[in-house]
């Protein structure tokens, strides 16, 4: 789905970008940077911060899922 309709982002190409990122990604600024663009109306900052929120949800539950099945972890 575009989320970003002046530079024709996808929530597809915000994951991404945030997932592959070599540092972490922390706001929308940061994505549209590492998405080769800038902010131009700013509507798609909210959801953007939303989709960056929930990939890190998702990455540390599955960090704390990983610890917990590891055997020298109890
Ligand atoms: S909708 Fe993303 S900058 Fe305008």
């Amino acid at each position: 789905m575009i989320i970003c309709s002046c530079n024709f982002l996808s929530d597809r190409d915000v994951r991404q970008a945030v997932k592959t990122a070599d540092d972490a990604l922390r706001n929308a600024k940061q994505v549209y940077g590492r998405l080769g663009c800038s902010a131009e109306c700013g509507r798609c900052a909210h959801t953007i911060r939303t989709i960056i929120d929930e990939a890190y949800r998702e990455c540390a539950l599955a960090c704390q899922a990983s610890r917990l099945h590891r055997p020298d972890h109890g």
